[in-house]
């Protein structure tokens, strides 16, 4: 039986990582089994690439580098981690996916969603993602709750207009791939968040 990959998707400072551990403590709690990964990133390939791509000294990197990159991290976890596990009928979760990368890459940077889908083609084609995560809240009211950007982190310096496109984008995109985007509204509390997170995926029987 081939298992469920769920994937997590939102704009900086949304609570992302937060949501995912009190999932984790759920899933522990309640004694279902579960695979988390993360992008970029999740095998030491690709963990590799996301130094690249995430360092701060890295100034010169142009839009398309950075696209082919993700795009190449991608397929190292792909073939390495979730296809395996997949194929072994787990339950996989992964922090960001190919929706970062035409939110971000696509729409923010203007690469334009063809050209990013066209190099992501082996995620697009062999690993969509069953349902997506989306927490919803305009990048403005996530890093007021968050207290500022991180200075060290080459992509939360980019402005708040970058931000706001790729907020733009993602709403799009939960348009467009409506059957599989679970939209959350991550503006209340943490708790209050965490509950509609696993009602949605109580709801469409992950968990
Ligand atoms: P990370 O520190 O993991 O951020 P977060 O906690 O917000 O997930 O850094 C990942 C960064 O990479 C984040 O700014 C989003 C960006 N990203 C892309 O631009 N394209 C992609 O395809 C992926 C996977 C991530």
């Amino acid at each position: 039986m081939k298992g469920k990959f769920i994937t997590f998707e939102g704009c900086e400072g949304v609570g992302k990582s937060r949501q995912i551990k009190l999932l984790e403590e759920y899933l522990s709690k309640n004694q279902i089994k579960y695979y988390l990964t993360r992008e970029p990133g999740g095998n030491p390939v690709s963990e590799q690439i996301r130094n690249v791509i995430l360092d701060g000294k890295n100034t010169t990197m142009t839009d398309e580098c950075e696209a082919l990159l993700y795009a190449a991290a991608r397929v190292q976890l792909l073939k390495e981690v979730v296809k395996p596990k997949l194929d072994n009928g787990e339950l996989v979760f992964c922090d960001r996916y190919i929706d970062s990368s035409l939110a971000y890459q696509g729409y923010a940077r203007g690469l334009g969603v063809e050209f990013v889908e066209k190099i992501n083609d082996y995620a697009l084609k062999n690993f969509t993602p069953d349902y997506t995560v989306f927490l919803n809240l305009p990048p403005e009211q996530a890093f007021k709750r968050k207290g500022g950007v991180d200075k060290t982190d080459r992509l939360e310096l980019s402005g708040m207009e970058f931000h706001n496109r790729v907020y733009e984008g993602y709403l799009s995109l939960a348009k467009k791939y409506s059957d599989r985007f679970i939209v959350i509204d991550a503006s209340g509390e943490k708790e209050e968040t965490q509950q509609k997170i696993i009602d949605a995926l109580k709801e469409k029987g992950v968990i």
